[in-house]
């Protein structure tokens, strides 16, 4: 059996790995989970359920974006059924328009009279026509009709400072200057709120492949000239500039851009370091997203769980420049990038979203959860239709996946404290595989309740837990659970609830509460303590 005391993530799989004879937890064992109520934890940030939205195949254009005419019902060109969607789960923050598609932008093309946009090429995405018909006025309505907050990536690979400033500028000027005019023109006088501003995206690849020390330069005069003038963002209001960090492991972003941003002085600094970390199973991905095995569901499982070691790395370097953690690690792109589904443009990232899909998002946001001093925002990859996706949609058709039933069960978690628990995870092994068999995290509501969410990874075997509270006895947990027949299956047009929560309520034994946790599943409970 193996303890697992969080927060100690980061030697969790270490642990598994390194025990060679584990005996299994017997299912009928409730394994104890110790809640530490009297410890109070970091803040869990809302902006951990951020998304992301990119111009890539059908995120925008078709899943978000239909058009005023369409006879698909629409606000001002914007899909009812998404943002009826996109409301429930209360996503904090939109990352918007890239991706690779953000270094190449430019946000002149997306403004004024529809009919008289310029239509360009998605050199990025399949080399689609991008008819620039959703622009920053269409964004900035939709994140307004979805109650999020705007991340604007600014172009720096093929862009200049200027015409990011011109953008930002834009957005957010008064409406007396030309810039105000010219958006007041498209009929928003009143500035926009433009919340966190990415400084180029992934600029060691896609964004220009520059050189870290390159880059921090560059990202100093975006940092300085790209103002908001928007009189109302000041304060803790005041827009966040999020610089380009690491491609996953690679230290040399993290180091050159926190010395950088160690050296500011009055006229420029970043709040904010972004990281980018797939979950692909090797690369070119090739894995199915709709038939595997149970080996390559674990060995899936067991990259995503190198999130805990990715973030415990880079949160190491920037505790070397920042030790009391003013710059948030942003993890703005995660998340399953699987093969193209069959009969799909292989450039517009289509991938279906099963069972294992929820357990890899569980899993990684109790991962940010116990690093929530570092990690204050993430975006999952992508929204709608493209990756890991919250939502599909084809024409007028839409069905929500299994992730986006995560992010409803895990809604509780959005600005909670973290909860310490400790737990035997025990061991689930697939071959040479070991992985931790139960996952567990909880947190304290806004409200002041109690939550408790867990996942069992294992696919055949349930799991029986037993919270224990400090100093009291659990009365009751109720709440929801999520799982299937399979960890393959997933939901479709046809029968959209295969993969959907169903009501859970824990059972009372002679020696108190116990959960019983199906195999292959997420469960996440309010406990009420015994008064
Ligand atoms: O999310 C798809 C792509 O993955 C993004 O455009 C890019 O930033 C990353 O490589």
């Amino acid at each position: 059996m193996i303890r697992m005391t969080w927060p100690m993530a980061a030697c969790a799989l270490a642990l598994t790995v390194a025990a060679p004879a584990l005996a299994q937890t017997k299912a009928d064992a409730p394994i104890a989970v110790q809640i530490d109520t009297d410890a109070k934890g970091a803040k869990i940030d809302r902006n951990i359920f951020g998304q992301f939205a990119e111009h890539l195949g059908s995120g925008i254009y078709g899943g978000v974006w239909v058009g005023k005419d369409s006879p698909i019902p629409n606000t001002r060109g914007i899909r009812k059924d998404v943002v009826e969607a996109l409301k429930a789960i209360k996503v904090p923050n939109v990352r918007w328009p890239g991706g690779c598609f953000a270094d190449e932008y430019h946000w002149r093309h997306g403004i004024g009279p529809i009919a008289s946009r310029r239509k360009t090429i998605n050199s990025n995405w399949g080399g689609a026509v991008e008819p620039n018909t959703f622009g920053t006025d269409e964004f900035m309505d939709f994140v307004d009709q979805i109650g999020s907050e705007a991340y604007v990536s600014v172009n720096v690979g093929s862009g200049t400072v200027q015409e990011a400033a011109e953008w930002v500028e834009y957005m957010t000027a008064d409406p007396n200057t030309t810039a105000g005019k010219e958006r007041a023109a498209n009929d928003h006088p009143a500035p926009y709120k433009v919340k966190y501003l990415g400084i180029g995206n992934e600029s060691w690849s896609c964004g220009g492949a520059m050189r870290p020390e390159y880059y921090a330069d560059e990202m100093k005069r975006y940092a300085r000239f790209v103002r908001n003038y928007n009189p109302k963002q000041t304060g803790a209001e005041a827009m966040q500039r999020i610089a380009v960090g690491p491609n996953q492991a690679d230290p040399a972003y993290t180091e050159a851009v926190m010395a950088a941003q160690k050296g500011h002085d009055w006229a420029w600094n970043i709040e904010g370091l972004s990281l980018h970390s797939y979950t692909t199973g090797g690369w070119p991905p090739s894995y199915s997203s709709t038939k595997f095995d149970e080996t390559a569901y674990a060995k899936l499982l067991k990259e995503t769980l190198g999130m805990d070691d990715l973030v415990t790395k880079h949160s190491a370097i920037m505790d070397k420049y920042d030790p009391d953690k003013k710059v948030p690690l942003v993890v703005d792109e995660w998340g399953v990038w699987l093969a193209p589904l069959e009969g799909t443009d292989p450039g517009f990232l289509v991938q279906q979203n099963s069972l294992r899909d929820a357990i890899v998002a569980a899993l990684n946001l109790n991962i940010f959860a116990r690093h929530a001093d570092r990690v204050r925002m993430t975006n999952i990859a992508q929204m709608v239709n493209v990756l890991q996706a919250m939502i599909l949609t084809d024409k007028d058709k839409m069905v929500l996946t299994p992730t986006y039933y995560v992010y409803k069960m895990y809604l509780p978690f959005q600005d909670a404290t973290f909860v310490p628990v400790s737990f035997d995870a025990g061991t689930y092994t697939q071959g040479d595989v070991k992985l931790p068999r139960i996952d567990a995290t909880a947190v304290r509501d806004t409200n002041g309740k109690l939550w408790l969410a867990v996942t069992n990874l294992d696919p055949v075997k349930p799991a029986t837990i037993a919270p224990k509270l400090a100093g009291a006895e659990t009365a009751s947990a109720k709440g929801q659970v999520l799982t299937a027949s399979r960890v393959d299956a997933f939901n479709t047009f046809e029968a959209p609830n295969t993969v959907s929560p169903k009501p859970y309520t824990a059972r009372t034994t002679a020696k108190g509460l116990v959960l019983d946790i199906p195999p292959k599943s997420v469960v996440v409970v309010q406990l009420e303590p015994e008064v």
